[in-house]
């Protein structure tokens, strides 16, 4: 079965990271791509970050992946590229973003002998919070946002960080500002509740002040981080001095339909069109929509691997290196050993996740 994907390469180093993970994505499973228009691209063409044609094609695919929206030129604009996406999110339904980051064997600012332990998963509710939260306004003597968070989305999104926890070291760090924020204390009321059904999981509940801290201080000590949509956005760029870069970085959004897989990085402006982009996070995100929407863990663990060797020789100069985006894409499809595609089989979407 061939697999209908939406592909949205947005704006600044998106296009040019997107066609690194088609490459790969292609090599893997038969795919047919289907795209669309998305933050400032779609902007200029028609006026809008997100046309109602790039909602319904995404809306109709197995999955949709994007390279990266916003940049210089958009900023200040009545529309923002930004909300192209944080629309899609919305119109998706997707609640729960995974940001898996890990000592890959590079650089890294952190204590090597600390970072060398590191693999944690952050759990983002992605659909509530400040970021959504209604009224909001500016005006030019003030300005204003509402952060609102339902016991239900939470609830929601906790229910994915303790599966996941199960298949990893059965741990969550729950992440909240329950010392200030009344959001934050329902969500830790909510959080301990959904732990009581998940006994074989160890809960602790961490301020995100001090999570910051312990996140570069002791990486090791985490394996799931759950956390609301502001500080999962915060702590998960953070956890790119965990693998020794932001380019690094991969995520999928998952709700009751299509997922959403898209590097954590943005559009990294200075770096737009000079081919030198780390094209790992965008196709690390393909592995992740191998795993979670095609369910072929097998060739996503053969992309993670082919990845592995391909960064021991060939890096970006991002993780220290020289190489450009097309030479770590060709190596990584050099070191690609599949069990290949032949039943490669396309789910409808992530509902699995929803509960
Ligand atoms: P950014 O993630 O684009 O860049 C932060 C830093 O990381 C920069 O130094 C950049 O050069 C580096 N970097 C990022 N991706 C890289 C890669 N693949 N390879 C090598 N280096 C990489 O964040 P920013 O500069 O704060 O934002 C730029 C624009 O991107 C803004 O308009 C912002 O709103 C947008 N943005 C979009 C997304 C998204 O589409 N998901 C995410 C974050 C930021
Ligand atoms: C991310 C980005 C987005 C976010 C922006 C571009 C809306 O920073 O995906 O991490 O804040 O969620
Ligand atoms: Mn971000």
């Amino acid at each position: 079965m061939t697999c209908e994907i939406a592909v949205l390469r947005g704006d600044g180093i998106g296009p040019e990271v997107i066609e690194s993970a088609l490459s790969v994505l292609g090599a893997c499973v038969p795919v047919h791509v289907h795209e669309g228009l998305v933050g400032g691209a779609a902007i200029d063409a028609t006026g809008d970050p997100l046309p109602p044609d790039t909602l319904e094609l995404c809306k109709r695919s197995s999955a949709v992946l994007l390279g990266a929206v916003g940049g210089p030129r958009w900023e200040g604009a009545a529309v923002r590229a930004e909300d192209g996406l944080l629309r899609l999110r919305q119109g998706l339904g997707l609640f729960a973003n995974l940001r898996p980051a890990r000592f890959m064997g590079l650089p890294t600012p952190l204590r090597e002998g600390i970072a060398r332990q590191a693999d944690i998963m952050i759990v983002r509710e992605l659909s509530g919070g400040v970021y959504f939260g209604e009224p909001r306004g500016i005006t030019p003597t003030e300005a204003f946002n509402t952060w609102r968070q339902t016991a239900a989305e939470v609830e929601r999104a906790a229910h994915v960080a303790f599966r996941l926890a199960r298949g990893r070291r059965f741990k969550v760090t729950s992440v909240d500002k329950a010392n200030v924020l009344e959001t934050s204390r329902l969500w830790r009321q909510v959080v301990s509740a959904v732990a009581k059904g998940y006994p074989d999981v160890t809960l602790e509940h961490r301020y995100v002040d001090a999570a910051s801290f312990e996140l570069i201080a002791a990486p090791q000590r985490f394996d799931v981080v759950l956390s609301e949509n502001l500080f999962g956005d915060i702590l998960s760029d953070e956890a790119g001095l965990v693998a020794g870069s932001l380019g690094l970085l991969p995520s999928a959004s998952l709700g009751p339909g299509p997922a959403l897989y898209e590097p954590v990085h943005g559009s990294a402006p200075t770096l737009a069109g000079r081919g030198v982009a780390n094209p790992t996070g965008a196709i690390l995100s393909v592995a992740m929509m191998l795993e979670y929407t095609l369910e072929r863990p097998d060739l996503a663990r053969a992309v993670e691997a082919a990845v592995a060797v391909a960064l021991r020789d060939v890096r970006t100069p991002d993780i220290g290196g020289k190489a450009r985006t097309s030479e770590l894409t060709a190596a990584v499809l050099r070191n690609l050993s599949w069990p290949r595609w032949s039943d490669a089989d396309c789910d409808e979407g992530a509902s699995e996740w929803a509960v």
